[in-house]
């Protein structure tokens, strides 16, 4: 980890920490791949929102641990009936901090990115990632639907035939092809990866603010939209999680089965 980034943990899962004006915001749950719980999204949109409100903070930077980004949210969540998401859900919550943050986020990819690994990469404003990093939302395969707005975001940032192979086929995306289909900024040796995204951000918190917060609102486009595909896919996803096909597909990981 560069020496400038040194984290308060903010809970034992999320680490958190300005510096130099960036917000930095670091899954840390390495033996569980990163998974995100509920308690990590209620933590992580606390400290959006609160970077959002701080005149100290200019960038949001979202990074993972060695090879890994995150593998998605943690399927234990979604191993019961009574775990299907509410409308006051974590996850919501953290997604709604997403679609209105107003400073650029900035994520550094090393490894693994799955499920919301990969679909919040679609509300970053500067992606960078290491040779290994893998992006992959397997929501079909899962029995699930796509959720974050990727089903509008990811089409009109890469086109239909890329979108439907990553969220519906669910085909991997290598460093090198994220980087050609315009998913990610650059590909960064793992060693020099928060090094340079860190600077990368560093360099916007010292940009004319009011310009570049409004240079980005105008490049982001209507985020009513965004929202509202957010949530009309969120309700989907809920029902789905309630059938069979999801809950045998969960159960299947949970108790390491081969996928029905
Ligand atoms: N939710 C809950 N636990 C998870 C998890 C997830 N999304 N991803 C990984 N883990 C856990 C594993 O259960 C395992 O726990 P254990 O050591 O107690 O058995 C641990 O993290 C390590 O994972 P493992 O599967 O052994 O690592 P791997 O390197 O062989 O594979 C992945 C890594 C990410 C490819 C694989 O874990 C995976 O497919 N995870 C599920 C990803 C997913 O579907 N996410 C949800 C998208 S909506």
């Amino acid at each position: 980890m560069p020496a400038c980034l040194r984290f308060e943990p903010m809970t034992d899962h999320i680490h958190c920490g300005i510096r130099d004006g960036v917000n930095c915001l670091r899954f840390n749950r390495p033996q569980k791949k990163n998974a995100l719980t509920q308690e990590m999204y209620s933590a992580l949109a606390a400290a959006i929102v609160a970077g959002e409100q701080s005149n100290a903070v200019g960038a949001h930077l979202f990074l993972g641990s060695s090879g890994t980004f995150t593998a998605g949210n943690d399927l234990a969540d979604f191993a019961g009936l009574d775990a299907v998401p509410a409308p006051d859900a974590p996850v919501l919550a953290f997604l709604e901090a997403l679609i209105s943050a107003r400073k650029p986020l900035v994520a550094a990819v090393d490894g693994l990115a799955v499920g919301i690994g990969t679909t919040l990469l679609l509300h970053c404003d500067l992606v960078y990632a290491s040779p290994s990093a893998s992006l992959r939302t397997p929501f079909v395969d899962l029995g699930l639907v796509p959720e974050a707005a990727s089903s509008l975001l990811l089409p009109s940032r890469c086109g239909h035939a890329v979108a439907f192979e990553l969220l519906c086929l669910g085909n991997a995306l290598s460093a090198e092809r994220a980087l050609a289909v315009g998913l990610i900024n650059e590909i960064v040796p793992a060693g020099q990866l928060e090094d340079k995204a860190m600077a990368a951000a560093t360099i916007l918190t010292r940009k004319p603010r009011q310009a570049l917060l409004n240079s980005r609102r105008l490049l982001r486009g209507d985020t009513d939209l965004v929202r509202a595909r957010m949530r009309e896919e969120f309700t989907l996803f809920a029902e789905h999680l309630r059938s069979d096909e999801a809950q045998q597909a969960i159960s299947a990981f949970m108790n390491k089965r081969p996928k029905p």
